[in-house]
């Protein structure tokens, strides 16, 4: 049995995604089948030193999925304000003998930190402003899906992942691995908030101006402003964000014939998405979430080697 860590969508070449991506849609159509337990009677915990709904309950749901038992260590529910640091809470849950932790944290390889010092396998639930791989997997899937690629070939598929790029920990993983399965990325922001510096380190195109990109795109991307993470201080204007990198019900009527609205959420409704653009006919949004339960359980029978 192969113990791996899933740390950064750069873990991933497009062979190993590929497969990922196919047990995925296999566990999620077969859910009921013997073979959809291959993880029975092993454990998993969630060490979450972020807040998060989603990300925490669809690793739990995927677990029990695969036959697993999980338990949780939210921030505010363990010993994190008695001094406890990740690592200590993450060995601590390691010596009682779980399988896989599933971690996240405000800290930029804050995932790869713990994998350092525990024997489980570590999957990376978001590491600041640095990776979500999980995340990432499910959008290739839904894409993938939603365009009809065969075996996740995202081939000649230009995507367009657009606003304040350089907080988010999913435009630089969903980035880096929809590139891999062949797809052409571009960041688009502001340039504050898409720096050139970033398309480079990620090996992808920046650009500045939405409008010069929208109706090339095949799917439009769009990330949440993370207050949280200062994005406050560039956003002067709410209604000046909207107005140049906002996807308005306008702005969604002059994409492409047959692409897709993403957005990874949670989103910022009427700031960087309109409403019913959110809810409309072109959004992948909750298909976005329901490939989550799917792909972290692929994820976690790879990391387990099962
Ligand atoms: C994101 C995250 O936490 O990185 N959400 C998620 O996991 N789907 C994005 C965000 O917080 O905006």
């Amino acid at each position: 049995m192969t113990r791996r860590h899933l740390l950064s969508a750069r873990d991933l070449d497009a062979a190993t995604a590929r497969a990922l991506l196919t047990l995925a849609v296999e566990r999620r159509d077969h859910p009921h089948e013997a073979a959809a337990r291959p993880l029975l009677g092993r454990s998993l915990a969630t060490v979450f030193f972020e807040n998060s709904t989603r990300t925490r309950v669809s690793f739990t749901l995927a677990a029990a999925r695969a036959g697993m038992h999980t338990v949780d260590l939210s921030a505010a529910a363990s010993s994190v304000h008695k001094g406890e640091t990740l690592v200590d809470t993450a060995k601590t849950v390691d010596a009682m003998g779980v399988d896989a932790i599933a971690v996240r944290t405000g800290q930029a390889g804050g995932a790869a930190l713990v994998a350092q010092h525990v024997s489980a396998s570590v999957l990376n639930a978001g590491d600041g402003k640095h990776e979500h791989p999980t995340q990432a997997l499910a959008d290739a899937l839904a894409l993938g899906e939603a365009a009809g690629r065969e075996g996740f070939d995202l081939d000649g598929l230009r995507v367009a992942i657009v606003g304040d790029v350089v907080s988010s920990r999913v435009a630089r993983s969903s980035a880096r691995l929809l590139t891999t399965l062949g797809a052409a990325v571009v960041l688009v922001g502001p340039p504050a908030m898409a720096p050139k510096s970033l398309g480079e380190a990620v090996g992808v195109r920046v650009a500045h101006d939405l409008d010069a990109e929208l109706e090339s795109a095949d799917a439009v991307m769009m990330l949440r402003i993370q207050l949280e993470r200062g994005a406050g201080a560039w956003l002067a204007s709410a209604r000046a964000y909207r107005a140049g990198h906002g996807l308005t019900a306008a702005r969604a009527a002059r994409m492409k014939d047959g692409a897709f609205v993403m957005h990874p959420g949670p989103s910022n409704r009427g700031l960087e998405i309109d409403p019913e653009v959110a809810d409309g006919p072109r959004s992948l949004i909750q298909a976005q979430v329901s490939a989550g339960v799917a792909v972290r359980t692929a994820a976690l029978e790879w990391c387990l080697g099962a």
